[in-house]
């Protein structure tokens, strides 16, 4: 099958927009959605074929808009639904495809429905599109299960109604994010009708934001106690009470028969992209079984070692997992969540997803290896993180990139306390940094904060005054710029016939700790990941490199795409 035949979802490069921070048209220090109408050129111009917009909805803003207010609705920080109509019609005049995030795990503690519940009491229908239980203990007064929360505490909160304290209620993240209740139809009904009103609109696909997570086991057994928590573990386990359930198969199942009608109708395909963590890759791969969803990410490629052995057997772990199963393999440098991809590399120890801000609390230690220690060689991070976009596109299937890192912008690492607004960093008393520092405004243009992210107004996050040399800007003319190494790899990617979904052959011709796989017709994918430099293979031209090449030898942390006799 040639690329011109595949479904667009199966090649597609997605940029992933988190509109508070990505352009601010109104000058109020966020980002809005008329922002992003004004920087569709920039997108089209970078060679993207689709952008994934995080959460635009009514929110409050507890978890930075994965607390949704109105599902069918833009939040007055970002725009209105007639922004939103122009940005799915500029960017699609554009050839650009547009997804957006759906939030169907949970929704904000002010959405009417949950308000409505509270105020219904116990026993009432309403009550019962959520899960609300009675506690446990005397007097009810302690939570009915040992649920921990995944941003740290219990994941019950106490209600106090008019009359005092009464039931609990489950929020898997934040106490303002209540958990819906799918095991009741009216709540599948009411996901139907916000997902049939964004495809209506024209939106592409979905992002189906903790797909994993949504079904529960409505016997709410404990978990085993985690015993540095002292509350039940929150992580994946096989049989866990709310990770991969097998109730999972036929809500996907449903969305993709939504989906699919579009297509059937003559309206253009539909799709969805799952964000699960479930392990292992085999439990992952039923959620694109054929009838299911159309691809998950591969968070795997987030977490790895920047290490060639790892990096083989990781990238070849997925692309056999897929292929059996028909689905193409998403390919994720980073997200919204994760320590930037540059700063993650530039640390003594790379593959692991986030910064710690201080001393770990004692609790942590358990979770060490997610956690990374300071500190960061930027220089190296960005030279490595370059090499891995260029690995990133040439492996098959679709890619994520997201907002800047096309800029090779480092986490900021430094943001002072008082500005900081992720739960996960309130909710640990300090000791997670938590995801701010991946958030930070876009620089785009100027010498000095906001660098055109806004015109004047102090942005949501403060931007670090060394960020003049990474602004679009400033990088547009240079050929050496990260920003022009992305454009340069993606008009490369959706010209050459080799790449996008397909499959890969390793070469063993280069010696040393490299990856080195061919595609055909006629294309090349060298990695040096050793400490020395080491030589191209025998007849190839150089299309693109990451960096220099020195007498003709492709230096260590320096990837190169090759044309093959
Ligand atoms: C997903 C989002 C993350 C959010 C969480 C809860 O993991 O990517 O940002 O905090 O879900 O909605």
């Amino acid at each position: 099958m040639t690329s011109t035949d595949r479904p667009w979802w199966r090649d597609a490069v997605v940029y992933q927009i988190y509109p508070r921070s990505f352009a601010d048209a109104n000058n109020d220090g966020t980002g809005d959605v008329q922002g992003m109408v004004e920087r569709l050129d920039y997108l089209q111009s970078l060679g993207v074929n689709a952008v994934w917009v995080s959460p635009w909805y009514p929110s409050p803003m507890a978890d930075g808009g994965y607390d949704v207010a109105d599902y069918c609705d833009i939040s007055p920080m970002f725009g209105t639904l007639d922004d939103a109509d122009a940005f799915l019609a500029c960017a699609h005049e554009r050839g650009i495809r547009v997804l957006i995030d759906l939030v169907p795990n949970h929704c904000a503690n002010t959405h009417p429905a949950f308000r409505a519940a509270l105020s219904a009491g116990p026993g009432s229908p309403e009550r019962s599109l959520f899960h609300f239980r009675d506690g446990s203990g005397p007097d009810g007064a302690e939570p009915p299960t040992n649920w921990g929360s995944l941003f740290g505490g219990s994941a019950w909160e106490r209600v106090v109604g008019p009359d005092g304290p009464e039931q609990w209620y489950l929020h898997m993240f934040a106490p303002e994010q209540p958990d819906w209740n799918w095991a009741n139809p009216a709540v599948a009904e009411f996901f139907d009708d916000v997902i049939r009103f964004w495809f209506d609109r024209g939106v592409d696909g979905l992002r189906v934001d903790v797909a994993d997570g949504l079904a529960k086991d409505m016997d709410y057994p404990d978990t085993p106690i985690d015993p540095e928590t002292g509350l039940g573990q929150a992580t994946f386990y096989p049989g866990h009470p709310w990770w991969n359930r097998p109730e999972l198969d036929a809500i996907q199942r449903h969305w993709r028969d939504i989906a699919d009608s579009y297509a059937e109708r003559g309206l253009g395909e539909r799709i969805f992209v799952c964000e699960s963590n479930v392990k292992p890759l085999d439990a992952l791969m039923r959620f694109v079984e054929p009838g299911r969803m159309h691809t998950t990410f591969n968070f795997d490629m987030l977490w790895c070692e920047w290490e060639a052995g790892s990096l083989r057997a990781m990238i070849d772990r997925n692309l056999v997992a897929h292929a059996a199963i028909g689905a193409p393999t998403t390919w994720v440098l980073g997200n919204h969540d994760c320590t930037r991809v540059v700063t993650r590399y530039g640390k003594p120890e790379t593959g692991k997803p986030f910064t710690l801000a201080g001393t770990p609390p004692e609790w942590l230690h358990r979770f060490a290896e997610y956690f990374y220690p300071l500190p960061t060689d930027a220089a190296l991070g960005r030279r490595r993180a370059r090499a891995a976009a260029l690995l990133e596109f040439a492996l098959p299937g679709p890619a994520y990139i997201y907002q800047g890192e096309e800029l090779g912008l480092p986490e900021v690492e430094d943001l002072p306390d008082e500005v900081r607004d992720d739960p996960s960093f309130f909710r640990t008393n300090g000791r997670i940094a938590g995801r701010d520092g991946c958030r930070v405004p876009l620089p785009w243009s100027g010498t000095r904060s906001p660098y055109g992210f806004g015109v004047d107004a102090e942005p949501w996050l403060p931007q670090p005054a060394a960020w003049a040399d990474l602004s679009v800007a400033a990088q547009d003319g240079d050929p050496d710029s990260t920003l022009s190494l992305y454009r340069h790899a993606l008009a490369i990617r959706s010209a050459h016939p080799a790449l996008g979904d397909g499959t890969l052959a390793w070469s063993d011709e280069v010696p040393g700790h490299v990856l080195y796989f061919t595609r055909e017709p006629g294309f090349g994918c060298l990695v040096n990941l050793s400490a020395e430099p080491v030589p191209l293979p025998g007849g190839a031209q150089v299309l693109i490199a990451s960096g220099p090449l020195e007498d003709g030898l492709v230096p260590t942390d320096t990837a190169v795409w090759l044309d093959l006799p």
